[in-house]
């Protein structure tokens, strides 16, 4: 047996044993910070080490160090889930190692980039003939949307909701671009009435947002947007997984008149990090924005059209297709509509059990499998809750601030979460 599958087979049991044991590790590492490093060598090694060398620090130095994400509770931001499936195909996508900046560095993994971004395109119900690809993360997607929109347009204003993701302020200051915050109503979603979009080259209209999950008024600023010429996006990064249930699919309306979309499968979809998926109703836009091909990089006509460096920021580009294309054939439409109906459901379950509850309050209405919630007590003791919860490894959640007040956010991801996990995080925040 070679040393290479020694180690292999040693690297697959121990994510095996990871993954089948982490519910019984603490969700937030326990570590402060410059402990790692401290406990880690300040120099490389000379001579070569064995791979198991590298299993042992794993285990002894970086694993007390990990907040895990894989954890049954861990309910913090939105909360993720990296599928059996996908990991090994991540390990696949990186023993090929294709750099697919031109079609002909990887024939295969571009192609297979646009057969798994329609694949999605179908689940979550958009138009057909839409141009997919895959970025790293949302930001990335929105700053090549702002980028997108500013090429065509030719303004300099970027618009969106007070609730928009800070991705929107950080592409809009990165370019330069003056950016606009429209406030939002009562339900946390982006105010219409009298929004002036004439010099506006970009609105970001949010389909789940980050504090709330709170979905704007995609159809009012598509006709907004027809009127003034201005660039459409959609930021979907967390709840367009939902819209491959039907039930759902109400949050979309609107979405088929958007000029691009991101919606990250890392978040709500199985994937491992990073895999953010990046639709555009304008492609010819936005290669007239990105492309710009050097001598060295040409190739005959007809091989350019189809790279897809040429639709974003980045030359070199990951397979990260790979690892989507295992989760949408070995889940395929049907486990990934039991993933998001479960997590809703749960997400309902907790709802319930605040909203049952004496001196505790919901703090806006639960949308997907996200809850915002508070004692009725000041932001101080919420805020030492959130701590006390946290600090026992038995849970993760994160915070936001909603009309002033300090909210607590409870937000389901994980293929591992069940109800008896629903049960216990109640239970370890009613007694912290
Ligand atoms: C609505 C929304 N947009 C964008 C982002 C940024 O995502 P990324 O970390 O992929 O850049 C997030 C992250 O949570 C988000 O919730």
């Amino acid at each position: 047996m070679s040393e290479f599958l020694d180690d292999g087979r040693a690297a697959l049991e121990w994510v095996e044993r990871y993954l089948d044991g982490v519910g019984e590790l603490p969700v937030l590492a326990q570590v402060k910070p410059g402990d790692v490093r401290a406990a880690l060598p300040a120099s490389p090694p000379d001579e070569p080490e064995p791979f198991s060398a590298l299993l042992k620090d794993l285990d002894e130095v970086l694993m007390p160090g990990m907040t895990h994400w894989q954890h049954p509770r861990f309910f913090a931001y939105f909360a993720a889930s990296a599928s059996r499936p996908a990991i090994l195909a991540e390990m696949l996508a990186a023993a090929l190692n294709p750099v697919a900046f031109l079609w002909r560095t990887s024939p295969a993994s571009t192609e297979l980039e646009g057969v798994t971004t329609d694949w999605v395109a179908q689940l979550l119900g958009l138009p057909a003939g839409w141009h997919g690809h895959i970025e790293d993360a949302a930001s990335t997607s929105t700053l090549a949307a702002l980028i997108a929109a500013r090429h065509v347009t030719g303004r300099n204003v970027a618009v969106g909701s007070e609730h928009a993701h800070s991705a929107l302020e950080k592409g809009a200051r990165m370019l330069g671009m003056e950016l606009r915050r429209v406030p939002s109503d009562g339900e946390y979603r982006m105010r219409t009435d009298g929004l002036d979009l004439s010099d506006a080259a970009i609105v970001v209209g949010t389909v789940g947002t980050t504090s709330t999950a709170s979905v704007d008024p995609v159809p009012a600023l598509a006709d907004l947007c027809a009127q003034t010429g201005t660039w459409l996006h959609v930021d979907a990064a967390y709840a367009g997984s939902a819209m491959v249930c039907p039930e759902f699919r109400w949050a979309f309306e609107g979405v088929e008149r958007a000029d691009s979309l991101v919606v990250n499968a890392h978040k709500w979809m199985l994937t491992p990090m990073d895999c953010s998926l990046l639709w555009t109703s304008r492609p010819e836009d936005f290669r007239s924005a990105f492309s710009l091909v050097p001598e060295f990089l040409r190739t005959p006509d007809e091989e350019d059209a189809l790279s897809l460096s040429e639709y974003g920021p980045v030359l070199g580009r990951r397979f990260r297709s790979l690892k989507l294309w295992a989760v949408l054939r070995c889940h395929g439409r049907s486990g990934l509509q039991r993933m998001i109906r479960e997590h809703v459901r749960l997400a309902g379950l907790f709802a319930e059990l605040v909203a049952a509850e004496p001196g505790w309050e919901l703090a806006a209405p639960q949308r997907f499998s996200l809850v915002c919630f508070r004692k009725e007590a000041s932001d101080e003791e919420n805020a030492a809750i959130l701590e006390r919860a946290n600090a026992s490894g038995e849970v993760f959640m994160s915070h936001t601030r909603l009309d002033g007040r300090y909210v607590l956010r409870l937000a389901i991801g994980s293929e591992r979460t069940t109800e008896a996990d629903i049960h216990r995080a109640w239970d370890v925040l009613r007694s912290s």
